[in-house]
């Protein structure tokens, strides 16, 4: 077991690349909190991962629900050993319909949530944690309508290395995850027609070198990764698991 007995937050954890990172964390031996908004989701988390995990409510774009969230963890476990930061949203507009409201909404999860998560996170850490962000392919590749949450998701990049740089003394490493197109719930929640879903991802598909959407399995794989002892010498890093995209 990898992760036996190390304690471990995962926002976004009720769905997807999360949910999915939950459960390999839960098998690999360690405790696991989950952060969502949406309580069917939440319900269902809590019963997939058993009677050792917390599924906890925290809408991650208000500090006071990450301070409640994080002080939940830290009652009932005692500490925090990784943190997997991957809460993320977006809403899909072109150039000339993006709203000043859409670009704070999207920046106030995706970036400023993920940043406080790991600002009041970083107390709990003992030397030797690990930090896992995810970031995207977008932030390497321009697509119309994603001007946004590509944007969010290169300042996500950013602070890898400067989060890397300033908590590197303490010995804790920081990486970020970045995955391709993957089949989850996600693009659903885009704001796009059905029909514009299932379009968009036919030409990801097609666009990618390997030919297929990716498995929300094969990034938790690469989150275990870099959460374990394996990556010990990695940090600061961002590892592409995109079936080729951004680099063939
Ligand atoms: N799927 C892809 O193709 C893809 C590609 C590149 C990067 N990513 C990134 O991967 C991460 C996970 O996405 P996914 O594909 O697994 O999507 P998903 O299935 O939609 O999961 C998103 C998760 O974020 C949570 N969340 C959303 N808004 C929140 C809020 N305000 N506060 C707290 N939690 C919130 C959701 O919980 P509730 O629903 O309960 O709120 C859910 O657990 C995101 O950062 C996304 O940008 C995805």
């Amino acid at each position: 077991m990898k992760l036996k007995d190390k304690v471990v937050l995962i926002t976004g954890g009720t769905s997807g690349i999360g949910l999915e990172t939950a459960r390999l964390f839960r098998d690999e031996g360690a405790q696991v909190a989950v952060v969502g908004t949406n309580p069917a989701r939440l319900t269902r988390a809590a019963v997939e991962l058993g009677h050792d995990a917390l599924a906890i409510r925290a809408d991650l774009r208000h500090l006071a629900d990450i301070d409640a969230a994080i002080t939940e963890v830290v009652t009932r476990y005692g500490r925090i050993d990784i943190v997997f930061a991957n809460a993320g949203a977006a809403t899909a507009a072109p150039l000339e319909e993006v709203t000043s409201e859409q670009i704070d909404e999207q920046f106030a999860l995706n970036f400023k949530g993920l940043f406080f998560t790991v600002q009041k996170a970083a107390p709990y850490l003992s030397s030797g944690s690990a930090v896992i962000v995810t970031t995207s392919f977008l932030n390497e590749v321009g697509a119309p309508g994603l001007s946004i949450l590509s944007a969010t998701k290169a300042a996500v990049r950013s602070l890898v290395r400067s989060l890397g740089a300033e908590l590197a003394p303490r010995r804790i490493r920081v990486n970020a995850v970045s995955p391709g197109p993957i089949a989850t719930p996600f693009h659903g929640k885009l704001g796009l027609s059905a029909e514009r879903v299932s379009q968009t991802a036919a030409a990801l598909e097609a666009g990618v070198p390997l030919k297929r959407l990716g498995e929300p399995a094969e990034i938790a794989k690469a989150a275990l990764f870099l959460a374990s002892d394996d990556a010990s010498y990695i940090t600061g890093a961002e590892l592409v698991v995109d079936g080729g995209f951004t680099q063939i």
